[in-house]
């Protein structure tokens, strides 16, 4: 359940229920691949990133190929338009839920690795720019690190150019502070709103940042 229904099922606890009722009990003929398959269409038309990212793994753990993801993502094009498509591509890509294309997978494994370690000192933010989004790295010890999406949750400005505070990044657009080693939106905090950073699972392999 997302913070935002949490947040409804207690303060309008009767509304909620009814709310997750008519999702749990509307669709009744649909199997679990294709209601979720459905699901990546309308998260693609209304353009939610994380609704998104939350349903099309689950769509394939539910049984649907990678290239049945793809058609699922075509379909949004008539009501997403372009755009909205191809960002879509670059988040399912980003997830590994797309058909690899020919060739590429060596590519692929180098644009994982971020760099050696040593690279990214302790306690300090780096950006990696890379052709398929930005990063922000942050090592948070001898052997650790948190990576995110550098784009800002708030209006996609980039936290590459941000301020850094240290063990804190502040977006220069309008001034939305990140706690770095969290993720978690310090300023403004409203409850109930989707406002941290996006991560990415990465790993250490061989003394380099490597995503998984
Ligand atoms: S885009 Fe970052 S705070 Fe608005």
């Amino acid at each position: 359940m997302s913070k935002a229904l949490r947040y409804l099922s207690k303060t309008r606890p009767q509304a909620a229920s009814n709310l997750m009722g008519f999702y749990k009990h509307s669709v009744v003929a649909l199997d679990e691949k294709t209601r979720f398959l459905i699901q990546i269409v309308t998260k693609i038309t209304v353009g939610t990133e994380r609704g998104l990212r939350q349903y099309a793994p689950k769509a394939l753990k539910a049984g649907a190929t990678k290239e049945e993801i793809l058609d699922a993502a075509m379909m949004a094009f008539p009501a997403a338009g372009l755009n909205k498509l191809l960002d879509a591509i670059d988040i399912l890509n980003d997830l590994d839920l797309l058909p690899e294309v020919e060739g590429e997978e060596s590519s692929k494994e180098a644009n994982k690795n971020l760099g050696a370690l040593e690279l990214f000192p302790e306690g300090r933010m780096q950006s990696v720019k890379r052709p398929d989004g930005d990063l922000l790295v942050y090592r948070t010890g001898p052997n650790q690190v948190v990576v995110y999406d550098a784009r800002c949750p708030h209006s996609k400005a980039s936290l590459c150019d941000g301020t850094d505070h240290g063990d804190r990044v502040e977006c220069r657009v309008h001034n939305w502070i990140f706690d770095l080693e969290s993720g978690k939106c310090l300023e403004p905090r409203v409850d109930g709103k989707e406002q941290d950073l996006i991560k990415i699972p990465a790993t250490i392999v061989d003394g380099h940042v490597v995503l998984q």
